[in-house]
């Protein structure tokens, strides 16, 4: 393998084809909602209990069992687990909120915007796994008087989950993949200048061509793009 520290991320065009909607393709799920009655704290405060059923219909997908990781989750997983056995360093950051990473064997990955199958308590932050649907009388179990709970997601003007491990991670990468994302929403969006910046090479796979600056690009669905990119990484 001819990189040492690899760095991935991941947006809502890698679990596309397992069937989760995206947010800004055609029929996208931010055309049915306003992003800040669903997305912001604000919303939440205006509205919990529209913000808990925009959440809990998400949720609910998950436990759909038609739903799968498709092959470019399980690729992504084969390659962490391959360079990582050799001895290399392997980050997956993924902005996506479902558990298609963590259901293929993911294992050195950041959710960064949260996850769908956690909620948290709105005092002290405290997060706690859920899979069903969360109601706006729920209590948590950590305050007295008892707090209501709220999907553990990071809206808009929250900010995202470890970002001193992702700009580290990304100072220190010499590949960095950007996969199934628009980059349209920062931090994110600028995670590949940071690695250029400090030598990466940066390569984007996604269904088409997106406004940011790489080093490469594959183009194509990211269950065909995915595997085969990672099939030459594996046997360079
Ligand atoms: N294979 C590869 N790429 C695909 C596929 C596919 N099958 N289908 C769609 N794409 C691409 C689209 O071309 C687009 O560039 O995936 C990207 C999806 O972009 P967005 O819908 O903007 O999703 P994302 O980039 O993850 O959004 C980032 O915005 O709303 C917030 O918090 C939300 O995490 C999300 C963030």
């Amino acid at each position: 393998m001819r990189y040492s520290n690899i760095v991935v991320l991941t947006g809502a065009g890698i679990s596309a084809e397992s069937g989760i909607k995206t947010f800004r393709d055609q029929h996208g799920l931010w055309e049915n909602h306003a992003i800040e009655d669903v997305a912001t704290p604000e919303g939440f405060a205006a509205n919990p209990a529209l913000v808990h059923r925009f959440y809990n219909a998400r949720r609910a997908q998950l436990l759909d069992p038609a739903l799968k990781p498709n092959a470019a989750h399980l690729a992504l997983a084969q390659l962490e687990q391959h360079h990582c056995a050799a001895g290399g360093q392997f980050l997956l950051i993924t902005q996506n909120v479902d558990n298609l990473h963590q259901r293929a064997g993911s294992k050195r990955m950041i959710a960064m915007h949260g996850q769908l199958q956690q909620v948290k308590c709105v005092q002290s932050g405290r997060s706690q796994p859920w899979t069903g649907p969360l109601s706006p009388s729920e209590p948590c179990s950590c305050c007295t008087p008892t707090q209501p709970l709220r999907p553990d997601i990071v809206w808009f003007g929250e900010m995202p989950y470890q970002m001193e491990q992702i700009e580290q991670a990304l100072r220190q990468a010499d590949l960095f993949m950007a996969i199934g994302t628009s980059g349209q929403v920062y931090p994110a969006a600028g995670f590949a200048a940071v690695a250029a910046a400090s030598g990466a090479y940066t390569v984007e796979l996604n269904l088409a061509a997106t406004r940011g600056e790489f080093a490469a690009g594959l183009y194509g669905p990211a269950s065909k793009v995915v595997p085969q990119f990672i099939t030459q990484l594996l046997n360079p």
